[in-house]
């Protein structure tokens, strides 16, 4: 998966701020979807006229592509800048200086939109996240751990498996306290989210699209063996290999096709 493929949410998030799925035609996985009346319009023209409108709608789809970028890469700088950090920089696997085994699972580094995340918390059914434990699953360089600790969580915990993006997630960190005047509630863990023991309690799950669908499997049933009957939800944003969480195990409380909440039940209660 290349950075630009998974780059798609933050085209999303600038395009609209309010938590609704994409309106263009790229859809969840990624795929463009093809207008049916496109092979009609194209055979209106000659060769000559097709050759002659290239430049053309190259130039109008530039244009369009380059506003959005160019807002989603200001929305991503504007966060950085406020509290002095870097987050916003995309690194594909290869950068991602691991070398191991689990790269051939894993996903690129992209960051969050913040306003994704914060509408995703704002959408649970929680009122007080005082008992609650949030723990990203791929936290990278912690820009979604710095969104939780607006919203009171007990805990902030990140797991993040390169090296080289969790000494960034360190540092990040401790620019956001030193700016905010007080250490945040975060750990950071070094190491493998398939390997990573889920603890018990009231915790919310942060997933974007960290890893392909043979780690999540393992993810999944973990997070569902320390559910107890805790209250734990799963936000999982760009949801590519979701398949876990539609199980009996599983309520799906929010899905605009791009980010996807779910609750695990409580097994008396899976009946
Ligand atoms: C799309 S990025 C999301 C980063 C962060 N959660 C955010 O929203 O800003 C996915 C992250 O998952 C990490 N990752 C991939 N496989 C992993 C694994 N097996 N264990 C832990 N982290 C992993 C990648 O290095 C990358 O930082």
């Amino acid at each position: 998966m290349s950075v630009s493929d998974q780059g798609h949410p933050s085209l999303h998030e600038v395009a609209s701020t309010s938590h609704t799925a994409p309106s263009s035609s790229v859809s969840p996985s990624g795929r463009e979807a093809r207008s049916p009346s496109l092979l009609r319009r194209l055979r209106r023209h000659s060769l000559r006229e097709l050759l002659a409108l290239v430049p053309v709608n190259l130039h109008h789809a530039v244009r369009r592509l380059s506003g959005r970028q160019r807002r989603a890469r200001d929305a991503d700088r504007a966060f950085d800048r406020t509290l002095g950090l870097d987050t916003s920089a995309p690194l594909s696997v290869g950068a991602l200086g691991t070398g191991g085994a689990a790269d051939a699972h894993a996903s690129p580094y992209v960051p969050v939109g913040a306003p994704t995340l914060r509408a995703a918390l704002a959408a649970l059914p929680v009122e007080d996240f005082t008992p609650f434990t949030f723990i990203d699953l791929g936290s990278g360089k912690g820009r979604a751990l710095l969104i939780a600790a607006e919203f009171g969580f007990r805990e902030i915990v990140g797991v993040e498996y390169s090296l080289v993006l969790h000494e960034i997630a360190v540092k990040n960190m401790a620019i956001a306290g030193g700016t905010r005047g007080q250490a945040l509630p975060i750990l950071l863990h070094h190491g493998d989210a398939g390997a990573y023991a889920i603890p018990s309690g009231d915790k919310v799950i942060f997933l974007f699209n960290p890893f392909d669908g043979e780690i999540m499997a393992r993810v999944a049933a973990n997070i569902e063996a320390a559910a107890g009957d805790a209250r734990t939800f799963v936000i999982y944003v760009n949801p590519r290999n979701r398949t876990p969480f539609e199980t009996a195990a599983w309520e799906t409380i929010a899905d605009d096709g791009y980010a996807a909440i779910y609750r695990a039940r409580e097994a008396s209660r899976m009946t």
